[in-house]
This record gives C-alpha cells, structure tokens and sequence, in this order.
C-alpha cells in the first residue's frame, strides 16, 4: 500500500459510514507521470483524480468509496506491462484506467484481457488497442476517423502535394500516417516524402533537408508535442515554412514554449477545445484550474470522462463482478461527457467528433468541429 494511503484510510475507518476500508472499490490507473510524455501522465491524472474526488464526494457508487491507485510507467517501453501486472496482481483493482499512449495502451492491454479486468483507455487512438480483446475499451475517437480528418481538411486548403515525417517508435505515429495517407492519396493528393525518426530524437535536419528538396504544400508530423516542437522550430531555422499538420499527439504543455512561435499557422486534430462554450465543458475547465491551478487539456477531460464512464457502470452493474462490469461499460450509451456524447460501439470505441485547433500567437485557437 502507498504510505500517502494509510492516514486516508485510517480517517476513513474511523467514520461510522458510509465506507470502512474494506469496502473501498479500487480502481487501477497507469499512466506517465514522468519521463517524456509526463505531459500527458499529468493531465490524465488530473482528470481522473477530479472525477473520483467529485464521485466521493456525493457518497462514492454503491455506498463505497472508489479508490484511484496510480502506476508510475514512466513513458519507459515495458514498464506498462509492470505497472498492470502489479495494479491486478497485488492491489487486486477491479478495472484499469490508461494508458494514453496507444503503445502503452498496447503493453496493459494484453495482460488486462487474460485476467478479465475491465480497461477503459482514455486517450488511446491506434485502433489496435480496443481488437486486443472484449475486456478493453477506450473513450475516444480513433485514427482511421482522425487521419481521414486531417487528410479532408488538407485537400480543403489546396494542398496536393504533402510530406509525411513518421515516429517509427510509436504505434499512434505510425498508424495516423497510413490512415492519412491512405485517405489522401486516394482522393487526389500525392505524397513527396516520407521520411522517419524515432521517439527520442533531437536532430531531425536530414529529415527537413530532404523534405524541403520535394517543395511541399505542408507537411504532416504525427507525432507527440516533444519531438513536433523541436521539428517545427528546426523546419523554420532551414527555411521550410510550409503550414505543419498534426493529430492529438501534438497536445502537451512544453509544445508551445519550446516551439516558442514555430508552429503559428500550423493545425492539427484534437479532442477538445477550452475555447468550447458548452457550460458543462466551462464548467470543467473552472474546476480543474481551481484545483490544479493549470489549464486542462484533452487528456485531462478524457481522463474525467472515462472515471465518470467506469463509475456509472459499476452503479449499473450493481458491484464490481468483472463480466458483469464489463458488459455494463459495453452497454454505455449517450453519456454526456466533457469530449462530448459517449456511445461506445460493439467494438468498445466511442464515435466522436473532432476539433481543428490552429496555432496562432502562441496559443491553440479553435477552428471547426468535425463529426464522424
Ligand atoms: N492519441 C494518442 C495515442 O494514441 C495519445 C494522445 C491523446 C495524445 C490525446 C495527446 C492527446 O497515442
């Protein structure tokens, strides 16, 4: 048990109701807190914590109180596998939360499926997380939509002639490329390049000197907010100034600082917007900043929907059996969510709209809604 647990717990104990201890509902999460996408760990986190503490608040489900245990993976390949392990292993969790990067989603998973715990991916967008079996779930959009989405909005503009610079190391990257592509060339535009790197990387000039020799329209990057940053200010100091397009991956609180003004005129697909004037979406965005004294981003409302989602369907499925709970987050239907309505499909996926954010002064500014 986490040492921060214990004085909670004991507290709890102490209260005549409406929980003892041993009737905590555990939920298990994994995610990056640290390493390169700590971003995204943060955020998601963040999200889910503001859920659970709102659900407790007015007396947990079931007269339980849910309680979030948190692994650490570290952004590191292998250790989502550890971290599920030990979350069904040892803590003995009735459903998993995580990951957000699709390849992290990919290593839980597996092992997620094998001991029927219930996983509901907030963010994961490969499409190969949810095949992995009937016990995994995921409350996002995924990339045949997403790719098809940048791919449309490329056309729109003009742009028949694109390059595509891939992170071979990420399946999400190399996914959201070949749906784009797929989309693209199918319908008129012609791809120059095609050019690779790796997680990691910090010198991407070979890449952009080449993609600059075949004169693209624009150039669509596919990757996360680390290595897009330090792309898109390595294309302007080589004189490629052609608009970036990019998808989800792109969110992450260092993109802009280090892009410090590179990527103004770029765009890319997302799954949220605070410029969004629903009031349960302005309403989130007051609370989060309240709490965390920071600006939610996507994963953060993903991360709020998909604990509001698992914890309905623990109501529903009157405890926490695991073919029971799995069947009540399949029957999941019009949940009103902060990243919109969630329907999830026979294939545990949740069809929903994308936004077109910009980049304009420093800041993500909306430009349309894109239903499926
Ligand atoms: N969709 C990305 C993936 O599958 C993760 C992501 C989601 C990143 C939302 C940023 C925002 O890897």
């Amino acid at each position: 048990m986490h040492s921060r647990l214990l004085p909670a717990l004991l507290g709890l104990a102490l209260l005549a109701a409406p929980a003892a201890a041993q009737d905590v509902i555990k939920i298990g999460e994994f995610a990056s807190m640290t390493g390169a996408n700590a971003s995204f760990g943060r955020q998601s986190h963040n999200g889910t914590q503001l859920a659970i503490d709102e659900i407790n608040a007015a007396g947990g489900v079931l007269g339980r109180r849910l309680q979030l245990i948190l692994e650490d993976d570290q952004s590191t390949a292998g250790q989502a596998a550890t971290a599920v392990q030990k979350l069904i292993a040892q803590d003995k969790v009735v459903a998993l939360l995580g990951e957000v990067a699709s390849s992290k989603s990919l290593e839980g998973a597996p092992i997620a499926q094998r001991n029927k715990i219930p996983m509901i991916s907030p963010a994961s967008t490969n499409p190969k997380v949810t095949e992995t079996g009937d016990y995994i779930f995921r409350v996002c959009f995924i990339d045949p939509f997403q790719g098809t989405v940048m791919a449309k909005y490329a056309l729109s503009k003009g742009w028949k002639k694109i390059a595509v610079l891939t992170d071979v190391k990420q399946d999400y990257s190399v996914g959201l490329a070949e749906f784009f592509v797929k989309y693209y060339t199918a319908n008129g535009g012609t791809i120059v390049r095609d050019q690779k790197y790796s997680s990691g990387d910090k010198e991407f000039r070979a890449q952009i000197t080449s993609i600059k020799g075949a004169a693209p329209d624009a150039v669509f990057v596919p990757g996360y907010y680390g290595e897009v940053a330090l792309i898109g200010k390595q294309a302007r100091l080589l004189g490629l100034n052609v608009p970036l397009l990019g998808g989800d991956g792109w969110v992450g609180e260092s993109l802009l600082p280090v892009a410090a003004g590179a990527l103004d005129g770029s765009f890319f697909s997302a799954h949220f917007s605070t410029d969004d004037t629903r009031p349960a979406v302005q309403d989130f965005v007051r609370k989060y900043r309240a709490k965390y004294n920071s600006t939610p981003d996507d994963m953060a409302a993903l991360g709020y929907d998909s604990a509001m989602i698992l914890a309905e369907a623990i109501k529903r499925a009157g405890g926490t059996d695991s073919a029971k709970l799995r069947d009540a987050i399949a029957a999941t239907k019009n949940h009103a969510g902060i990243t919109g309505v969630i329907t999830l499909d026979a294939q545990r996926n949740a069809a929903k709209s994308a936004v077109i954010l910009t980049i304009n002064q420093g800041g993500f500014k909306f430009q349309e809604t894109v239903a499926p």
